[in-house]
């Protein structure tokens, strides 16, 4: 078996690709036979590709490599200098080949996904049981994801392409599935009966830097809503799957897409926040209106969720880099508790931090000890649950080793389906013609705050706030 890296010797293959497949050989989950092409238009030799790969691996490799690793990695690496997006390229990578089942990894622009795809079919690679991965974006809304996605499926079947979110390749997103569906104690409280709302935050501290010129045709809501959040948001609120494999879970995601609550041009201004951080244009080097922090409401119209608001945020240049789900359930029904106690009752949370550190906390009320004049007083503890803790701390895994390893096995459990990216996109296309439609602008934030003032106005019209 091969794995083609298009676009080998570019940002992603060396930040994530390479290194990824080189510990997934340390830890002897490669299967033996598999080869690793890197294919771009850059003239280099395999020499050279194989240099590149060992700094790729090095500036990830804490404590460094493992000689006999490396070179068990190294003699996998094989190396075309060729334009995919032309017959002649797909003509000298078939040769190369030599008839093995074969990965195709785009990890290039989507713009050149349709050309690629094709030559691929002319060359007749793309019959199965070879497979393709795609990078995000994939289009920039419906109509142009429409497109790519036709494009693709000219060539691979649906159930040999694999769109990646790298944040379901993250131990801590998938760990939502077994804290939802191992337990028997969160599933009877995961209703509008007894959960008064969700949040999610998605903050980054790090701006935009050198990608500006693609985030700033992008923005916020199409950069990490669509994808990222929208994934979280799914793994929340689906039902229960009957089982883990792919259709089961991805036919629960798109039904949750689906029930999303669009955003009307009438509600748009109360429901959503655009900001852009202080000295975002400066970077771009232009005045523009992108924004680089949205916060929004909305609802999951389903039976389950009738009626909970979903309060979703994220941004650049925030306070900290934080990824973290909060399920705030409803207050008691009645207090027994009086006077001081009585104002100590808070509702339970579940928090569950999924970066940096992985935390989960249940807070649970609880008597506070000692004597008071008054009886009772009460304060929240939380049980609390260190991931990292409890299973020794070790190296923290690049989410794109689960995600390869899944690829090469077959299994597309964690990719999104293409009804999943159409769904998400037309809720979010509903947005941005809201916003086009009230001539929403961003607010402005300082760099290592927690966005625009009016995200607090936003929440606090509900009478929640963020949990900070
Ligand atoms: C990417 C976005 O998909 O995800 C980036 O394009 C963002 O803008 C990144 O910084 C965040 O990923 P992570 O894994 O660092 O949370």
């Amino acid at each position: 078996m091969k794995i083609v890296i298009a676009g080998g010797t570019g940002d992603l293959a060396r930040r994530m690709l390479l290194p990824a497949l080189y510990f997934l050989d340390a830890d002897g989950l490669l299967p033996a036979d598999l080869g690793v092409v890197g294919l771009s238009r850059q003239a280099l030799d395999r020499d050279g590709f194989v240099r590149l790969a060992r700094e790729a691996v090095e500036a990830r490799a804490e404590g460094g490599l493992d000689a006999a690793v490396w070179s068990r990695f190294a003699a996998r690496l094989d190396y075309l200098a060729a334009d995919l997006a032309r017959p002649e390229g797909a003509g000298a990578l078939k040769v190369r080949l030599g008839g093995v089942e074969t990965i195709f990894y785009l990890a290039v622009s989507p713009t050149l996904f349709d050309a690629i795809c094709e030559t691929l079919r002319g060359a007749r690679l793309s019959e199965a049981p070879n497979r393709v991965v795609l990078e995000k974006p994939i289009g920039r809304d419906l109509v142009s994801s429409g497109q790519i996605n036709a494009a693709v499926a000219r060539a691979f079947h649906e159930d040999r392409t694999y769109r990646i979110d790298h944040y379901l390749g993250k131990e801590t997103v998938q760990n939502l599935i077994a804290l939802r569906f191992a337990n028997v104690l969160f599933e009877p409280l995961w209703t509008s009966q007894s959960v008064d709302h969700v949040q999610i935050t998605v903050a980054e501290s790090e701006g935009v830097g050198d990608r500006w010129p693609y985030y700033d045709d992008f923005g916020a809501l199409r950069d990490m809503l669509q994808n990222h959040m929208l994934q979280l948001l799914c793994l929340v609120a689906m039902e229960p799957p009957a089982s883990l494999d792919p259709d089961s879970v991805r036919n629960e995601k798109v039904k949750t897409l689906r029930s999303l609550r669009p955003i009307s041009r009438g509600d748009v201004s109360h429901l959503t926040v655009r900001g852009q951080y202080r000295g975002y244009a400066q970077e771009c080097g232009r005045p523009t209106d992108t924004e680089t922090y949205v916060a929004l409401c909305t609802y999951v119209d389903n039976w389950r969720w009738a009626g909970v608001p979903f309060f979703l945020r994220t941004g650049k240049r925030l306070g900290s880099k934080t990824t973290q789900i909060v399920i705030r359930f409803k207050p008691v029904p009645h207090s027994i508790f009086s006077g001081a106690a009585r104002a100590d009752l808070m509702a339970n949370s579940l928090v569950i931090d999924l970066q940096p550190e992985e935390d989960i906390q249940l807070t649970v009320m609880n008597k506070t000890p000692g004597l008071d004049r008054e009886g009772f007083r009460l304060s929240p503890l939380p049980l609390s649950l260190s991931l990292s803790r409890a299973f020794g701390g070790g190296r923290r895994r690049i989410a794109y080793e689960r995600l390869l390893l899944d690829v090469i096995a077959n299994n597309s459990t964690l990719f999104v389906r293409r009804d999943e990216v159409e769904a998400s996109w037309a809720w979010i296309d509903g947005i941005r013609a809201a916003w086009a439609h009230a001539g929403q602008g961003c607010k402005p934030y300082e760099p290592g705050s927690w966005g625009p003032s009016a995200a607090y106005n936003l929440i606090a019209q509900f009478g929640r706030s963020w949990n900070e």
